[in-house]
Formats: C-alpha cells, sequence, structure tokens
C-alpha cells in the first residue's frame, strides 16, 4: 500500500462487540470474544504497517457498570490474552505490552499475569501496544495530578515548574508519543473518556464497522484516510 505519512502511534476503541452479538442473537459475551479475535489480528496487521504504538481500549473505569457477568467474561478473555501472549513467546518477540490503567481493583491472578508478560516484553522492539484496562482519561489525571501534588508538599516540586511535559510525564502513556490517529469503530461519534489528554491534536475515523468485523482492510482505510489529512498543529502551514 502507497502510504504519504504514517501514524507513529495509533489509538483505537474497540466498540461494537454486544451490537455484533446481538445481530447474530448470541449474548454479548460471544461479541467480546469476537473482538478479542480481532485485536489478535490488528496487532499483527499494525506490526506490518511498521505501526510503532498502538493503543486499544479494553475496558473503561465506567465499565464496571456493565452486568458482573460480563464483566467477568471481558476480564478472564483478557486473562486468555495475556497467557496467550505470554506462552507464544516466540511470535512475539517483536512486541511489547503495557497495560495502561489502574489495575489495583483487578484480580491478584490477573495483576500477576499482567506483572510477568510487561517483564517479558520489556525489552521487546518493534511495536508497543498499550492495553487499557480499567482506564480512564479524568481518572489517569486525577492520578498524576495526585503524584505532583505529593511531590509539592515533598518540597521537590515548586508550582511554577509544573509544565504540559510534565503532566504527561505522570500519565500512563509517559516517554509515548501522543496518538496521531484515534479510530473508532461502531459508529459511535465520542472518545468515552480515552486518552483525553493525549488526544488533543490526533486525528479522529469514526467507522460504521463493528468492532469484531474490523480487519486489515478496515485498518488499511483509516491509515488512507489519515495520509489525507492536513495536520497544523495551530499554524498556517501543514507539518
Ligand atoms: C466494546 O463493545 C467492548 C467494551 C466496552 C468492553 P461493547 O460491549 O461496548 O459493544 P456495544 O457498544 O454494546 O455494541
Ligand atoms: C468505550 O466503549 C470503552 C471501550 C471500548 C472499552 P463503551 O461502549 O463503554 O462507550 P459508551 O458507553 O458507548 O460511550
Ligand atoms: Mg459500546
Amino acid at each position: 500500500m502507497e502510504q504519504k505519512s504514517l501514524p507513529k502511534h495509533i489509538g483505537i476503541i474497540m466498540d461494537g462487540n454486544g451490537r455484533w452479538a446481538k445481530k447474530r442473537g448470541l449474548p454479548r459475551t460471544a461479541g467480546h470474544k469476537a473482538g478479542a479475535k480481532a485485536f489478535r489480528e490488528i496487532v499483527k496487521h499494525c506490526r506490518k504497517r511498521e505501526i510503532e504504538y498502538l493503543t486499544v481500549y479494553a475496558f473503561s473505569t465506567e465499565n464496571w457498570k456493565r452486568p458482573k457477568e460480563e464483566v467477568d467474561a471481558i476480564m478472564k478473555l483478557l486473562g486468555e490474552y495475556l497467557d496467550e501472549a505470554f506462552q507464544h513467546e516466540d511470535e512475539n518477540k517483536e512486541i511489547c505490552v503495557k497495560i495502561i490503567g489502574d489495575v489495583a481493583p483487578l484480580s491478584t491472578e490477573l495483576k500477576e499475569k499482567i506483572r510477568k508478560l510487561e517483564e517479558q516484553t520489556k525489552n521487546n522492539v518493534g511495536i508497543t501496544v498499550n492495553i487499557a484496562l480499567n482506564y480512564g482519561g479524568r481518572d489517569e489525571l486525577v492520578h498524576g495530578v495526585k503524584a505532583l501534588a505529593q511531590r509539592v508538599k515533598d518540597g521537590t516540586l515548586s508550582p511554577d515548574a509544573v509544565t504540559e511535559e510534565l503532566i504527561s510525564s505522570v500519565l500512563y502513556t509517559a516517554e509515548q508519543p501522543d496518538p496521531d490517529l484515534i479510530i473508532r469503530p461502531s459508529g459511535e461519534l465520542r472518545l468515552s473518556n480515552f486518552l483525553i489528554w493525549q488526544a488533543a491534536y490526533s486525528e479522529f475515523v469514526f467507522m460504521d464497522v463493528l468492532w469484531p468485523d474490523f480487519g486489515a482492510k478496515e485498518l488499511d482505510a483509516a491509515l488512507e484516510q489519515y495520509a489525507g489529512r492536513s495536520r497544523r498543529f495551530g499554524d498556517i502551514t501543514a507539518k
């Protein structure tokens, strides 16, 4: 594929699993299972397209409002993905996995899987895959602000020294570039608390396809749209 300009960092809101299942007369959990499959394929395709960072929204801080059965099924699928990625070390040697979000309320078992996989993949070079799990953009800012307030209290930070860069450095995505492109399938036109600080100058692509049906073709179509955008960052000429 001809590519004029390629995003370094892509964010994807993996939405539409429930509707995908409903259309087929299946339980919502079947939609999440199909969504997990689509995620595996997209990681491979992003690697193929030489995308350096991929952040996927897997579970929001608001998703706890869902029935326990559904929450448990999503957590189980995440655990399975982590196990599988850990076991297939060879296939995944170009993938560095990071979980972004508040892991504190997750089960001890899931936290241990996360710790092991992050440790195993931390030096992998190729693509960094951030899985946003119990992630909320506002919650992320609350955590960051608390950390900075503590430094001020300890006398190691002056309020005047707070800069945009410093705030970025206390977020889960510290040291990573901001997302250039954010894709939301499923037809919804909102961010739903995803990367709200980091998305200040992101390009958005909204698509009508439901997440389990999202594949290489859809990703390439989004990349095509991105390549046609003119990013100015407030200036009068494209960057
Ligand atoms: C996204 O699909 C997955 C999560 C939010 C965990 P949904 O479950 O939100 O699917 P719809 O939006 O109900 O179709
Ligand atoms: C956003 O989808 C969260 C994830 C995809 C994980 P939701 O389905 O939770 O978003 P809303 O409720 O439609 O805004
Ligand atoms: Mg949804």
